[in-house]
């Protein structure tokens, strides 16, 4: 496992891309871009929402079982209010919070496993041919915010 810790700051989600995507990279993952969009909106949420943006850090850990799948673990220093946040079940509505952890746990196995302590989980390799199953909700979840309807 590689760690670095980043000051709660907004730069710190540019330079955790960075960091996931060299790490990566030298392992030989086939799969950066999933795990560099992953890390910035985990990152980002860090600075935005925990205490971290208090003068505190923010731990990223890159591990990885190479050939087979990547982790990435986020620890800050939690939400004020001791909750960690809920993974919604369903896009949320345009506009609204949620988005972010939304789109994480579509492009990877996902657990809040504590408040100030989340982890992703994805393949090592990007999918080629996309799932049809998936590719077919995402579709339909685009076309309802869009308010166009079904695509057939
Ligand atoms: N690291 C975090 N610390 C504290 N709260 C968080 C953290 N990540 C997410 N949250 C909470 O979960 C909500 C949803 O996060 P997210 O889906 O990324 O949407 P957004 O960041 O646009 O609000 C946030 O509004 C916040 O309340
Ligand atoms: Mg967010």
């Amino acid at each position: 496992m590689t760690t670095k810790v980043f000051p709660g700051i907004p730069e710190s989600a540019s330079d955790a891309r960075h960091f996931t995507g060299e790490v990566l990279a030298s392992m030989g993952c086939a799969n950066i871009d999933a795990a560099q969009m992953i890390v910035s909106e985990l990152v980002t949420n860090s600075v935005r929402h925990s205490l971290s943006a208090r003068d505190g850090w923010i731990g990223v850990s890159v591990t990885a079982q190479a050939g087979d799948h990547a982790v990435i673990i986020v620890a800050d220093d939690g939400p004020a209010d001791g909750k960690a946040p809920a993974v919604p079940a369903e896009c949320p509505p345009l506009g609204e919070s949620g988005m972010g952890l939304w789109i994480v746990s579509r492009m990877s196995e996902f657990t809040v496993g504590a408040p100030g302590l989340c982890w992703a989980r994805l393949p090592w390799t990007a999918p080629v041919v996309p799932d049809p199953a998936l590719a077919g909700d995402l579709a339909g979840d685009v076309f309802a915010i869009a308010g166009l309807g079904a695509t057939s």
